[in-house]
Formats: C-alpha cells, structure tokens, sequence
C-alpha cells in the first residue's frame, strides 16, 4: 500500500532555542538551516520574529538561502507579530507563518483573560492576516492538551475556515498519555466538519518522557506531520526529538502507514552539530545519536552481532550518519582530495579563500594528529566557522605550566580591536589560569554557567572539542572551540563566546512570550 507522507516540521531554532542558554547567533542558525536543509525536514521554524531585531533578522537570512524547505516564523495571535513574522518570511521560496493562541480554561482565564468567544474570534483575525502574507498558514491552539474537546472542535472549525492550512494540536505542558493523545486526535479529526481541508500536526512537550510515543501514537491516529527538534532540545524537558520519530517510522514500517523525506544519513552530522553549537551534550544513552547508540558491551551481545548483526541491532549504524573513526586523510593529502572530502560530507565552504584557510588548518591538525577521521574535518570547518574574521578579541599565542607541587601559570598574547596585549596569571588548573589571563585584559564581567569538553574521535590524540557558556547581566552565549591540545581548545571557545558577547553583535535570550 502506498504510503503518504509524514511532514517533519524542525522547531530546534525556535522551541529548541528557548532552552535556557541555547540562543544562537545569526551565523550559527544559518549553519544549522543549511544542515537541516541537507536532513530534508520539511519546515524549519527558524524563529519567532517579533521577539527580538535579531531573531527578525536570522529569520530573514534564512529565508533567502533555503530553497528546498519550507521556511515559518512563529507569531502570537496579534496583528504586530504576523506583520513581523511575514514580512521575514518573504524573501523565502516557501514561507509559513505560524500563529497560536491559548485555549485551555487555564490558559484563558488566568494569563489571556479572555472569554472562550473573544479566543475564537482573535484566532480567526490572526489567521486572516496571517494569509495576506502566505497561503500556508498554520494555527496552533497552546496547551490543546489541557483544553476541553468540544471548544477546541469550534476553534479549529474556525480557524479552518478562514484558511488555516495546517492545525497543529500543542501539548505544551507535557501532560498527555499516548492513548488519550491518540483518541484526541480521532475525535478532533471525526468531529471538526471541515477536518479534511487541513494537515493536522502534533507538537509535544516531554514533561512525562512521552514526547515521542504521544507524537507516534497522534500520527496513528492521523496526524500528518510532526513538530520535533535535534536531540529533543526544547523548552523545559524539551520536544519530541526529531530522531527518534523519524527512525521510529522507518524501522518499523511495517506499523506505520507514513514515510519522510528525511536523509537519514544527515542525522548525527545534525545532532552533532546542534550540540556543538548549543552546549547541549548529547547523553551517551541516548536512542540513535548518543555515544553508545551502537556499542554493544556484553560479550553475548557482541558475539551475536558478529554472527549476524540483526540478532541485536535493529537498525544500522551507517543508516543514521554514524562513521566508524574511518582514517581518511593524512599530511600528504592534497587539497583537492581535502576538497572533495567535505563535498561528500556535505560541506560547502562559500569562497576559494575559505577553503584556503581551512586547508590551511588541516595541514597544521595532520603535522599534530596523523588520522583525519570525517568527524575531525566536521571540527575544523565548524570551529573556522565559528571563528568570526572580524572578531575584536584574537588569541596570538599561549603558554601555560602545569607541574606537580606547583601553582599552574598561563602566560598569552591576545588582540584586542588589533591591540596587542601580553597577560598572565596563576589558576588552579592550566585551564583556569589561561581564562584568569584573558579575564586581566577583558575584564567581561562575565559569569562562566557551563565549561565542557568532548573528544571528537577515541584516543589520546583526539581533538577536545570545548563548549564555554557565559552570562553577562542575562544575556547568555555559548563559545566553542576544537583543537589536539585542550587548553589551546578551552581558550578558543572562550574568546569565541567573549567575541560573541562584547564584539558589538547585539544578542538576546528569546523567550516566547505566552500571552496575545
Ligand atoms: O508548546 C507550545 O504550545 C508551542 C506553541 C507555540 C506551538 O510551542
Ligand atoms: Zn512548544
């Protein structure tokens, strides 16, 4: 039987970013679009536009280079946020603009005071304005879950009516069960007269650890798309995660009657890219893009996958992105096949000069580091990536000493708006004393929430790849940086979130705000 498709709607630049400390720059949504492009989602929620000028403007850069997905904004319900919200989607080839409006008697009573009646008619208005700007227009009814049936069958026969094209039904608390999220979803549908002329989506909170079985169970019960994100990053305990229901439908497919468009392959680049650039470390247990997704430990387990890899594995690895540490360059490697590298791992680098400069690096990683493995060349041009070529601050040289019995001492050089400057200073460990180093010269006033290191391949010459995030007076920002030496790693990370938050680029924490 043929199958129809399930659209997979990608909110990680959006619900994921209002993780606390996940807001990214414009440059790091743009990388995350294009990646999410290469996965195949559908639609990608790049932000909501009336929150802030930069989340306007990330929105507005992403709908001028993102062709094959659809791009949307998220609106509140009132004339000022779709006017925002469309006028950043206009530029894209497929734009949505995405409006909601609480509807649970909660929600109504105690943070809108608003009637039932008044509810209706702004959802409808909304919508209304909402297609002077796109066709595709989406409505959302917030905390659907907590709401009661027969008045969320007369919002959406409403809002229907006025051209919403797409109904998405939002467990924004977390508080459904997969059965009754199922048969709300039967009853909307059987109920809603004109249930037939919209694509009805699930959006799910994962307050309960049921994000993805009450998404699953909703497309069972006819949901056509799913709103998800990478890693399952989102508000609170998070979203639905994007993975885990896009594996779910295929591995088994002989359950589901859908299919997505996703490239598989894509996924762990994408994860380990959402992680890297949000500090969100991915938990090592994690369903399909955590460390030991595929590592089987029980000496029964593995003498049975090497027998016949089916007895324990239900999926393959190679299926979902994951490489196996493959060496594939070296120093005499040249720059064409460097070139052509990361043209296979989907990486285009927008200039000859970048890809100068990034050759350039490589060379530097294979005199330190003798096997390049994919995952070092996805460090590499990350981390030129994140280094923004006009930054203010810019580290020139590092030296640091670390001896038993004595007081680790960090001595560096770094440019601040071009002006050279020697620092040091004693720390309790050579990572500590390099950031007291910077810190003479920056003097940020900065607050140090989060300090992580990964190794990107196994072995002790594997690069450590650093995330730093900071707090200046609330505005939060993560840094990374990569490198075979971690405190070389650690000081690039912190100069890169330095960069962020005083080399004059204006940042912000967005929120949703949950009111009309
Ligand atoms: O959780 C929620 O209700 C949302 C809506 C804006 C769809 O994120
Ligand atoms: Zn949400």
């Amino acid at each position: 039987m043929a199958k129809e498709q399930l659209i997979i709607f990608d909110t990680t630049m959006r619900d994921g970013e209002q993780s606390p400390g996940a807001s990214m720059t414009k440059e790091e949504k743009l990388r995350i679009a294009r990646q999410l492009e290469r996965l195949r989602v559908d639609v990608i929620e790049a932000g909501f536009a009336a929150a802030s000028p930069g989340d306007f403007d990330s929105i507005r850069a992403i709908a001028e280079v993102i062709k094959d997905s659809t791009v949307c904004s998220l609106s509140r319900a009132n004339e000022n946020d779709i006017r925002r919200a469309g006028e950043a989607i206009r530029p894209a080839v497929r734009g949505r603009v995405h409006t909601f409006i609480a509807t649970s008697p909660i929600h109504m009573q105690m943070k809108l005071r608003m009637q039932p009646d008044e509810v209706i008619a702004q959802a409808v208005k909304a919508v209304e304005w909402a297609r002077q700007y796109t066709d595709d227009v989406e409505f959302s009814p917030e905390d659907a879950g907590r709401s009661e049936p027969d008045f969320l069958c007369r919002v959406l026969e409403a809002v229907i009516k006025a051209g919403a094209r797409t109904v998405n039904i939002a467990d924004t608390v977390g508080y459904n069960i997969p059965q009754a999220w199922g048969a709300l979803f039967r009853t909307l549908r059987e109920r809603v007269p004109n249930a037939d002329q919209a694509v009805w989506s699930t959006h799910c909170h994962n307050d309960l650890g049921l994000a993805v079985a009450n998404s699953l169970s909703a497309v069972l019960n006819g949901a056509r798309q799913v709103e998800c994100t990478i890693n399952g990053l989102g508000e609170r305990a998070g979203n639905a995660s994007l993975e885990e229901v896009v594996m779910a439908v295929r591995t088994r497919k002989d359950f589901f009657p859908v299919e997505t468009r996703i490239d598989t392959v894509q996924i762990v680049p994408t994860s380990r890219l959402v992680s890297q650039i949000t500090g969100y470390v991915v938990q090592p247990n994690k369903a399909v893009v955590g460390a030991n997704a595929f590592a089987h430990e029980s000496g029964i387990h593995q003498d049975g996958v090497l027998k016949h890899r089916e007895t324990y594995e239900i999926m393959r690895a190679e299926d979902v992105g994951w490489t196996a540490n493959r060496m594939v360059l070296g120093k005499h490697s040249g720059r064409n096949a460097f070139k052509s590298r990361l043209k296979e791992l989907g990486v285009e680098l927008n200039s000859e000069e970048a890809l100068n400069t990034a050759f350039a690096r490589f060379k530097d990683l294979a005199d330190k580091k003798h096997e390049i493995f994919d995952e070092d060349l996805q460090a590499l041009v990350s981390d030129e990536a994140a280094a923004d070529h006009e930054e203010r601050f810019h580290l020139l040289s590092l030296r640091v000493c670390s001896e038993t019995g004595e007081t680790p001492h960090a001595v560096l050089v770094l440019t601040d708006n071009g002006v050279e400057h020697r620092a040091e200073a004693d720390g309790s460990g050579p990572v500590d004393a390099a950031f007291c180093a910077i810190e003479t010269v920056v003097a940020s006033q900065t607050d140090l929430l989060l300090y992580s290191v990964n190794n990107i391949t196994s072995g002790t010459d594997s690069q450590g790849e650093v995330t730093v995030r900071l707090n200046k007076a609330g505005r939060i920002v993560n840094g990374q940086g990569a490198d075979t030496d971690i405190v070389i790693a650690s000081v690039k990370a912190y100069i890169n979130a330095l960069n962020k938050l005083m080399g004059g680029e204006i940042r912000h924490h967005p929120q949703t705000p949950h009111a009309v």
